[in-house]
């Protein structure tokens, strides 16, 4: 039998796994309502995509929590695309619902609408996935889902995929990207590339090498912020919401492809796939540095690094990696000039390369 074969063979086995039954749980959803207010645009009125992220951390800890009535935390978010701005004024409405149980994870599907330029339309959809906490901060059990329509099973199914996909991936049994996985329908093959989106590589960061003390281009790009973690911060099981990360995160990421594009404002187009590594626990310093790693004729892409820094244990502990591509604001349909990166030695243009690669991953899922 050929290798495509078995591979077809083996994922229709996956298709006809059993569907959880006995004390499993229906769906839970949870729906939030927001008019979009100046206090969370941009300087151009639209909505930040930090505060996109950060609400949808909102539905997923609460629908996971009820699912499983225990506190939970984001481990991650798949690679996704912001489609279309939300403006001021308008109205959106973001619906979380419990789509995937594993033993000890919760999958959650997001979708976000925006109304109030004509029609309403569809703006982000999301997927997150929640790991529920026992009493010693240890990932637990949780109910399974019960998924009783045909839409939730087949949304069930895609969540077994997933996991088989990212379970394979880590053991090197399935192709790296780039590699056509054979015998995969389209579907199957985007939520592969959205668990590789999410694993994260591991290279040195532009900013922790002696040598990127000279002045290079890309240091105009360079930010670094730290913010204290506040109690108001924290969730249930004392550590650091994801959602409020999220939005750090995208503030820092914007202010580095804002100073790489001074003239024109950005907007967020992609998150390639996130991955919480350890919680941020109370009272430290969050530190989050970015910088631009990649640019092409029409997008500029940003390596964001997150570091809980305890100051009276002399502790830095790494929480986070993220690429986020950010495209110019059209200025009365004017074609942007994106100036070149300087790519500087070998892993300079290692993390060049990787962006390339993320970016050319995202295209697919876009094309489906
Ligand atoms: C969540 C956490 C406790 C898991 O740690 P761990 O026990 O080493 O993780 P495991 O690899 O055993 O995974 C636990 C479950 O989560 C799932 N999981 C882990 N990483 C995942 C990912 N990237 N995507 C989807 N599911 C994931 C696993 O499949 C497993 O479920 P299963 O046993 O049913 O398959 C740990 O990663 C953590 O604390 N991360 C930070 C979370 C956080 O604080 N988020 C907010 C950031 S401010």
């Amino acid at each position: 039998m050929t290798e495509a074969r078995m591979e077809t063979e083996k994922m229709q086995t996956r298709k006809m796994s059993p569907l959880p039954t006995g004390d499993a749980r229906p769906s839970v959803e949870v729906h939030l309502d927001e008019w979009v207010g100046p206090n969370v645009c941009d300087d151009r009125g639209e909505l930040r995509a930090g505060k996109i992220l950060e609400w949808m951390d909102v539905v997923g800890v609460l629908a996971a929590t009820r699912h499983c009535r225990r506190p939970v935390v984001t481990v991650s978010v798949d690679g996704m695309e912001l489609k279309d701005p939300i403006q001021v004024g308008e109205r959106l409405t973001m619906t979380g619902s419990v789509a995937f149980t594993s033993e000890r994870s919760i999958g959650i599907g997001v979708s976000v609408t925006a109304s109030g330029r004509g029609a309403t339309r569809r703006s982000v959809d999301g997927f997150m996935t929640f790991v529920a906490l026992d009493e010693h901060g240890e990932a637990t059990a949780v109910p399974q889902l019960l998924p009783e329509t045909p839409a939730q099973q087949a949304r069930y199914r895609e969540g077994v995929l997933r996991r088989e996909f990212r379970t394979q991936l880590a053991a090197g049994q399935l192709p790296d990207a780039g590699t056509q996985m054979p015998g995969a329908t389209a579907a199957e093959r985007s939520l592969w590339v959205r668990e590789i989106l999410k694993v994260l590589p591991r290279f040195p960061m532009p900013w922790d090498r002696p040598e990127s003390q000279r002045p290079r281009s890309r240091h105009h790009s360079y930010v670094h912020k730290i913010e204290p973690v506040r109690q108001s911060e924290l969730n249930f099981h004392g550590t650091l919401y994801g959602g409020r990360l999220m939005r750090w995160v995208e503030t820092t990421a914007s202010l580095s492809a804002s100073a790489y594009l001074p003239e024109v404002g950005v907007r967020l187009a992609s998150l390639h796939g996130l991955t919480f590594i350890r919680p941020v626990p109370a009272h430290v310093f969050v530190h989050i540095r970015s910088a631009v790693v990649h640019c092409s004729t029409d997008e500029v892409t940003v390596l964001v690094n997150v570091q809980a820094e305890n100051p009276v244990e002399a502790q830095h502990t790494e929480t986070l990696r993220a690429f986020l591509t950010f495209t110019p604001s059209q200025t009365q349909g004017d074609r942007v000039r994106i100036p070149p990166l300087e790519c500087t030695g070998t892993d300079e243009r290692a993390l060049f390369n990787e962006a390339a690669h993320r970016l050319a991953l995202q295209r697919t899922l876009s094309e489906r």
